[in-house]
């Protein structure tokens, strides 16, 4: 897939969001190293704290579904600014990109982007050689 399919694979993920509360919606598109791509977007809870980002359901069905090897996400939102993964999202990703080199796009509201390394947004990460 193409940074612009995977972009607009994470836009269109946008119409599946569950946000009744916060009328945030968030799409993700997550492709593994094998090329395989898997989406997901938030999901809402009205106790709040369940309320699960795009990001890590995409993580989850890819995990569950036997992908560990995490290549590139895009992460696209619904505010001006770009939709960068917030911090338990970061630790997650991490877990399957232990060296970090998980390209990050994320993607404001009218399509604009911009990508970093997961490295880059979590420097120092605790992860498995830390226990
Ligand atoms: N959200 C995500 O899905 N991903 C992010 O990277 C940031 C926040 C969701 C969680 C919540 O449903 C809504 O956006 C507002 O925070």
């Amino acid at each position: 897939m193409t940074e612009q399919e995977l972009i607009f694979t994470a836009v269109s993920m946008k119409r599946r969001a569950w946000c009744p509360y916060s009328g945030f919606a968030v799409g993700a598109a997550l492709e593994c190293s094998d090329g395989s791509v898997f989406t997901g977007c938030n999901i809402e809870s009205a106790s709040f704290s369940p309320t699960i980002c795009a990001e890590r359901t995409a993580a989850a069905k890819a995990v569950s579904e036997g992908h560990t090897d995490f290549v590139r996400i895009a992460v696209a939102g619904s505010g001006p600014d770009y939709c960068w993964p917030c911090g338990v999202c970061r630790q997650f990703l991490s877990e399957f990109s232990p060296d970090g080199s998980l390209e990050v796009i994320a993607v404001d509201k009218n399509g604009r982007w911009e990508s970093m390394t997961l490295a880059q947004l979590l420097p120092r990460t605790f992860g498995k050689h830390s226990l």
